[in-house]
């Protein structure tokens, strides 16, 4: 175990919580589309259900549990499609008799971490817990600002992610490989350093692997590419560690023929997934590795056209015996869609905080656990 872990209390650490009222940051960010009648309706409810460990160990032991959360990005202020109404009612379900405050994105003080809006948070409650592993990389009153008074504990969903996710950064077995895919290199530059320390290879599928492939001076077509970022991924390729790209593309020439390429695209033409030789290859490297992280897909798999990569990755993910580690909302979206996310060793429920936690080793949410009260 790192140190990063053993200071942080558990929720043994918060004593007996019989009678107790406890505020539980959860992350309930829950994917969500406006039905016909203009109802607002949850499309997955993976957040709430991974909660319900940590809300049930408390209920089972006599605390009242007040759930806080945010929902989308309400700019400090109340906004009706990002109310928690349509989530309160799926909770109600799932836990019943537990609370939940109205969305903390719709105070201003929640982003700037007010200490005004952290004593609203705090009155009236014995202990906190967070559990909002999604929401831990963020700063903000109702993560970092309970822990400064009230007796504090990571919940089980927030153990589990910290647990996982610093055994692939300290002590993964190897062969360890990282797949790594979605449309930005820019966004994910500081894990992909960071995992190159720890990795064996890295496999690069996705809209990025254009910026590599225009690195090595390939012709990518109309591709979209990270015209700036071109440099640092010849630095990249430059270093020591093996980092397979594409050996085939799939997309639509000038015309919009949907046409499977070799490595070099013609001008005018677009990819959007990577080829079927690709993928094969990519899917033998995860059978043969011990430890597999991935994070993006591998094309537009919105688009029936374009989805083969993603399924081809997702299923080598479900088939290998490696220990496998899924991180990033798109990722968990496509293993939801091809029936795969329950043949997965962990499904992060973080997209950012688990690449921040991968690449930094440290969460902001985690540090302010660190120093609450009843830390050891
Ligand atoms: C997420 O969906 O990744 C988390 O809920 C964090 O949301 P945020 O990026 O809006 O802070």
């Amino acid at each position: 175990m790192t140190d990063v872990y053993r200071d942080i209390p558990t929720l043994d650490d918060l004593g007996d919580v019989a009678g107790k009222r406890v505020l539980v940051r959860t992350d309930f960010n829950v994917p969500m589309e406006t039905s016909a009648s203009g109802e607002r309706v949850i499309t997955d409810d993976f957040r709430i259900r991974a909660a319900l460990p940590t809300i049930n160990w408390l209920t089972e032991r006599g605390a009242s549990v007040v759930c806080a959360s945010h929902l989308g990005r309400p700019k400090g202020a109340p906004e009706p499609k990002y109310s928690m109404e349509p989530v309160r009612r799926r909770l109600a379900e799932l836990a019943p008799g537990v609370e939940l405050l109205e969305n903390v994105r719709f105070h201003a003080g929640e982003e700037a971490n007010d200490p005004a809006f952290v004593a609203e948070l705090v009155a009236d409650v014995d202990a906190f817990v967070n559990d909002a592993f999604g929401a831990a990389h963020r700063a903000h009153a109702s993560i970092v600002g309970p822990p400064r008074t009230l007796p504090s504990a990571m919940g089980q969903l927030l153990q589990r992610e910290v647990e996982v996710l610093l055994h692939l950064r300290h002590r993964p077995k190897h062969p360890f490989v990282a797949v790594l895919g979605g449309s930005k290199i820019s966004d994910k530059l500081g894990v992909v350093e960071a995992l190159l320390d720890v990795v064996d290879a890295l496999v690069i599928g996705g809209a990025m692997c254009f910026t590599f492939m225009a690195a090595q001076g390939l012709p990518i077509g109309d591709s979209l590419f990270e015209p700036d970022q071109v440099d640092t991924c010849r630095r990249l390729l430059a270093q020591a560690k093996p980092i397979h790209l594409p050996e085939d593309i799939t997309g639509v020439d000038a015309d919009g023929n949907y046409v499977t390429f070799g490595r070099r695209l013609p001008p005018g033409a677009k990819g959007f997934d990577i080829g079927p030789g690709s993928a094969a290859a990519f899917s033998d490297i995860i059978m043969d590795s011990r430890t597999v992280f991935w994070n993006g897909p591998m094309g537009m798999f919105e688009d029936e056209r374009f989805a083969n990569g993603t399924r081809t990755v997702a299923q080598a993910m479900a088939d290998t015996k490696a220990f496998t580690v899924v991180g990033g909302g798109d990722s968990a979206a496509a293993l939801a869609q091809f029936d795969l996310d329950d043949r997965i060793d962990h499904v992060s429920t973080g997209g950012g905080a688990s690449l921040e936690l991968l690449e930094l080793g440290d969460l902001p949410g985690l540090d302010a656990l660190r120093k609450a009260p009843n830390a050891r």
